[in-house]
Protein backbone atom coordinates (compact mmCIF):
# COMPACT_ATOMS: atom_id res chain seq x y z
CA UNK A 1 0.00 0.00 0.00
CA UNK A 2 1.51 3.46 -1.17
CA UNK A 3 0.14 6.55 -0.98
CA UNK A 4 0.47 8.74 -4.11
CA UNK A 5 0.15 11.76 -5.50
CA UNK A 6 -1.26 11.53 -8.83
CA UNK A 7 -1.29 15.23 -11.10
CA UNK A 8 -1.21 16.62 -14.19
CA UNK A 9 0.82 20.00 -14.06
CA UNK A 10 1.99 22.94 -16.53
CA UNK A 11 6.15 22.64 -17.26
CA UNK A 12 5.95 25.87 -14.82
CA UNK A 13 4.48 23.98 -12.25
CA UNK A 14 0.95 24.53 -11.92
CA UNK A 15 -2.08 22.62 -11.59
CA UNK A 16 -4.83 24.69 -12.30
CA UNK A 17 -4.85 28.51 -13.43
CA UNK A 18 -5.29 31.28 -10.51
CA UNK A 19 -9.24 30.97 -10.90
CA UNK A 20 -9.29 27.25 -11.05
CA UNK A 21 -9.60 26.58 -14.88
CA UNK A 22 -8.47 23.03 -16.36
CA UNK A 23 -9.07 23.53 -19.82
CA UNK A 24 -5.27 24.29 -20.62
CA UNK A 25 -4.60 20.71 -19.70
CA UNK A 26 -7.22 18.70 -21.79
CA UNK A 27 -6.18 19.03 -25.27
CA UNK A 28 -2.39 18.01 -24.00
CA UNK A 29 -3.57 14.27 -23.78
CA UNK A 30 -5.97 12.09 -23.05
CA UNK A 31 -5.92 10.37 -19.19
CA UNK A 32 -7.12 7.21 -20.19
CA UNK A 33 -3.78 6.64 -22.76
CA UNK A 34 -1.86 7.27 -19.89
CA UNK A 35 -0.75 4.99 -17.19
CA UNK A 36 -4.29 6.65 -15.35
CA UNK A 37 -6.91 3.36 -15.76
CA UNK A 38 -3.99 1.05 -14.50
CA UNK A 39 -2.80 3.63 -11.46
CA UNK A 40 -6.75 3.82 -10.48
CA UNK A 41 -7.73 0.25 -10.36
CA UNK A 42 -5.32 0.18 -7.72
CA UNK A 43 -6.97 2.96 -5.65
CA UNK A 44 -8.73 2.51 -2.22
CA UNK A 45 -9.43 6.14 -1.45
CA UNK A 46 -8.51 8.92 -2.00
CA UNK A 47 -8.08 12.48 -0.72
CA UNK A 48 -8.88 15.89 -2.35
CA UNK A 49 -8.92 19.67 -0.73
CA UNK A 50 -11.56 21.67 -1.33
CA UNK A 51 -10.97 23.60 -4.19
CA UNK A 52 -10.78 20.92 -5.99
CA UNK A 53 -14.06 19.39 -5.09
CA UNK A 54 -15.31 22.81 -5.67
CA UNK A 55 -14.54 21.85 -9.54
CA UNK A 56 -16.05 18.84 -9.47
CA UNK A 57 -19.26 20.66 -8.01
CA UNK A 58 -19.32 22.91 -10.86
CA UNK A 59 -18.82 20.21 -13.18
CA UNK A 60 -20.81 17.83 -11.93
CA UNK A 61 -23.31 18.62 -14.72
CA UNK A 62 -20.90 18.03 -17.55
CA UNK A 63 -18.83 14.64 -15.90
CA UNK A 64 -22.46 13.35 -15.40
CA UNK A 65 -23.29 13.70 -19.82
CA UNK A 66 -19.59 12.74 -20.62
CA UNK A 67 -19.03 9.99 -18.35
CA UNK A 68 -22.98 9.09 -16.64
CA UNK A 69 -22.22 10.27 -13.26
CA UNK A 70 -21.51 13.56 -11.46
CA UNK A 71 -19.01 11.98 -9.21
CA UNK A 72 -16.11 9.58 -11.12
CA UNK A 73 -14.86 7.45 -8.03
CA UNK A 74 -16.13 4.47 -7.06
CA UNK A 75 -13.67 4.73 -3.91
CA UNK A 76 -14.45 6.34 -0.59
CA UNK A 77 -13.37 10.28 -0.69
CA UNK A 78 -12.00 12.92 1.96
CA UNK A 79 -12.80 16.04 1.53
CA UNK A 80 -10.78 18.78 3.50
CA UNK A 81 -12.03 21.47 4.52
CA UNK A 82 -12.90 24.34 7.00
CA UNK A 83 -16.32 24.93 5.29
CA UNK A 84 -19.80 23.88 4.59
CA UNK A 85 -19.66 22.38 1.69
CA UNK A 86 -22.31 21.19 -0.72
CA UNK A 87 -22.91 17.34 -1.25
CA UNK A 88 -22.70 15.76 -4.97
CA UNK A 89 -25.29 13.27 -4.79
CA UNK A 90 -24.42 9.49 -4.92
CA UNK A 91 -20.69 10.41 -3.93
CA UNK A 92 -18.77 8.42 -1.33
CA UNK A 93 -17.51 10.95 0.36
CA UNK A 94 -16.59 12.34 3.95
CA UNK A 95 -15.51 16.16 5.22
CA UNK A 96 -12.42 16.28 7.23
CA UNK A 97 -10.60 19.13 8.93
CA UNK A 98 -6.79 19.61 10.18
CA UNK A 99 -4.04 17.25 10.65
CA UNK A 100 -4.09 14.76 7.67
CA UNK A 101 -2.46 12.14 9.69
CA UNK A 102 -6.14 11.45 11.32
CA UNK A 103 -7.57 11.23 7.88
CA UNK A 104 -4.88 9.26 6.71
CA UNK A 105 -5.08 6.63 9.28
CA UNK A 106 -8.81 6.13 8.45
CA UNK A 107 -7.92 5.84 4.54
CA UNK A 108 -5.21 3.11 5.12
CA UNK A 109 -8.38 1.40 6.79
CA UNK A 110 -10.85 1.82 3.88
CA UNK A 111 -8.23 1.15 1.14
CA UNK A 112 -6.80 -2.28 2.81
CA UNK A 113 -3.79 -3.35 0.59
CA UNK A 114 -4.67 -0.53 -2.17
CA UNK A 115 -3.20 2.41 -2.77
CA UNK A 116 -4.38 5.87 -1.20
CA UNK A 117 -4.73 8.97 -3.90
CA UNK A 118 -4.17 12.63 -2.83
CA UNK A 119 -5.73 14.10 -5.62
CA UNK A 120 -4.27 17.26 -5.04
CA UNK A 121 -3.87 20.15 -4.65
CA UNK A 122 -0.26 20.84 -4.32
CA UNK A 123 -0.40 21.86 -0.46
CA UNK A 124 -2.30 19.01 0.75
CA UNK A 125 0.43 16.77 -0.52
CA UNK A 126 2.81 18.59 0.91
CA UNK A 127 0.73 18.19 4.12
CA UNK A 128 1.29 14.71 3.84
CA UNK A 129 4.47 14.91 2.54
CA UNK A 130 5.32 17.17 5.89
CA UNK A 131 3.80 14.11 8.22
CA UNK A 132 6.16 11.49 6.50
CA UNK A 133 2.99 9.89 4.69
CA UNK A 134 3.68 10.18 1.00
CA UNK A 135 5.32 7.64 -0.70
CA UNK A 136 5.20 8.69 -4.45
CA UNK A 137 4.80 11.57 -6.95
CA UNK A 138 3.38 10.57 -10.46
CA UNK A 139 3.57 14.01 -12.45
CA UNK A 140 2.10 14.28 -15.84
CA UNK A 141 4.17 17.52 -16.74
CA UNK A 142 2.15 19.08 -19.88
CA UNK A 143 3.68 21.15 -22.59
CA UNK A 144 2.56 24.26 -21.77
CA UNK A 145 3.02 27.24 -19.62
CA UNK A 146 0.52 29.20 -17.61
CA UNK A 147 2.99 31.50 -16.14
CA UNK A 148 0.67 31.57 -12.90
CA UNK A 149 -1.92 29.54 -10.75
CA UNK A 150 -2.39 27.13 -8.04
CA UNK A 151 1.11 25.38 -7.70
CA UNK A 152 2.02 21.57 -8.03
CA UNK A 153 3.84 21.16 -4.65
CA UNK A 154 4.78 23.96 -2.52
CA UNK A 155 7.05 23.00 -0.58
CA UNK A 156 11.34 22.55 -0.89
CA UNK A 157 12.40 18.45 -1.23
CA UNK A 158 15.96 18.29 -2.36
CA UNK A 159 17.73 15.14 -3.94
CA UNK A 160 17.96 12.53 -3.27
CA UNK A 161 14.65 12.32 -1.13
CA UNK A 162 13.31 12.20 -3.97
CA UNK A 163 14.22 9.59 -6.92
CA UNK A 164 13.34 9.77 -10.63
CA UNK A 165 12.27 6.24 -11.23
CA UNK A 166 10.53 6.50 -14.74
CA UNK A 167 10.09 8.93 -17.62
CA UNK A 168 7.33 8.29 -19.93
CA UNK A 169 6.30 10.23 -23.20
CA UNK A 170 3.17 10.37 -23.63
CA UNK A 171 2.91 12.24 -27.40
CA UNK A 172 4.04 15.72 -27.88
CA UNK A 173 1.90 17.25 -25.32
CA UNK A 174 3.05 15.05 -22.23
CA UNK A 175 5.83 13.47 -20.30
CA UNK A 176 5.18 11.51 -17.11
CA UNK A 177 7.57 11.50 -13.97
CA UNK A 178 7.34 9.31 -11.18
CA UNK A 179 9.37 10.13 -8.21
CA UNK A 180 9.58 7.35 -5.16
CA UNK A 181 9.91 9.71 -1.47
CA UNK A 182 12.73 8.36 0.37
CA UNK A 183 11.90 9.43 4.08
CA UNK A 184 15.18 8.47 5.58
CA UNK A 185 17.55 10.82 3.38
CA UNK A 186 17.44 14.71 4.66
CA UNK A 187 16.56 16.12 1.59
CA UNK A 188 13.31 18.90 2.88
CA UNK A 189 13.57 21.88 3.89
CA UNK A 190 10.11 22.91 4.87
N1 LIG B 1 -3.89 19.27 -12.77
C1 LIG B 1 -4.25 18.33 -11.89
O1 LIG B 1 -3.91 17.15 -12.01
C2 LIG B 1 -5.04 18.73 -10.69
C3 LIG B 1 -5.12 17.86 -9.60
C4 LIG B 1 -5.83 18.25 -8.49
C5 LIG B 1 -6.45 19.48 -8.46
N2 LIG B 1 -6.39 20.29 -9.55
C6 LIG B 1 -6.99 21.63 -9.54
O2 LIG B 1 -6.05 22.47 -8.90
C7 LIG B 1 -6.71 23.37 -8.02
C8 LIG B 1 -6.20 23.07 -6.61
O3 LIG B 1 -6.60 24.06 -5.78
P1 LIG B 1 -5.78 24.44 -4.44
O4 LIG B 1 -4.35 24.57 -4.75
O5 LIG B 1 -6.52 25.58 -3.85
O6 LIG B 1 -5.89 23.16 -3.52
P2 LIG B 1 -7.04 22.30 -2.80
O7 LIG B 1 -6.29 21.35 -1.93
O8 LIG B 1 -7.98 21.70 -3.80
O9 LIG B 1 -7.88 23.33 -1.90
C9 LIG B 1 -7.23 24.05 -0.89
C10 LIG B 1 -8.22 24.28 0.25
O10 LIG B 1 -8.57 23.04 0.89
C11 LIG B 1 -8.81 23.27 2.27
N3 LIG B 1 -7.80 22.51 3.02
C12 LIG B 1 -6.55 22.13 2.64
N4 LIG B 1 -5.94 21.43 3.61
C13 LIG B 1 -6.81 21.37 4.64
C14 LIG B 1 -6.77 20.76 5.93
N5 LIG B 1 -5.70 20.07 6.36
N6 LIG B 1 -7.88 20.86 6.70
C15 LIG B 1 -8.98 21.54 6.29
N7 LIG B 1 -9.07 22.14 5.08
C16 LIG B 1 -8.00 22.04 4.28
C17 LIG B 1 -8.62 24.77 2.50
O11 LIG B 1 -9.85 25.45 2.20
P3 LIG B 1 -11.15 25.67 3.15
O12 LIG B 1 -10.77 25.29 4.56
O13 LIG B 1 -11.47 27.11 3.00
O14 LIG B 1 -12.20 24.80 2.56
C18 LIG B 1 -7.66 25.14 1.37
O15 LIG B 1 -7.68 26.50 1.05
C19 LIG B 1 -8.20 23.13 -8.21
O16 LIG B 1 -8.69 24.02 -9.19
C20 LIG B 1 -8.29 21.72 -8.78
O17 LIG B 1 -9.41 21.52 -9.61
C21 LIG B 1 -5.67 19.96 -10.65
Amino acid sequence: MKTQYFAATSLDGFIATENDSLDWLFPLGDLNSSSYPAFIADVGALAMGSSTYEWMVRNAEKLASEAGSAWPYTQPAWIFSSRRLPIIEGANIRFVNGDVRYAHDEMRTAAGTKNIWIVGGGDLAGQFYDAGLLDELIIQVGSATLGKGKPLFPRRVLSPALRLMSVHQLGTGMAELRYEVHKGDPGGDV
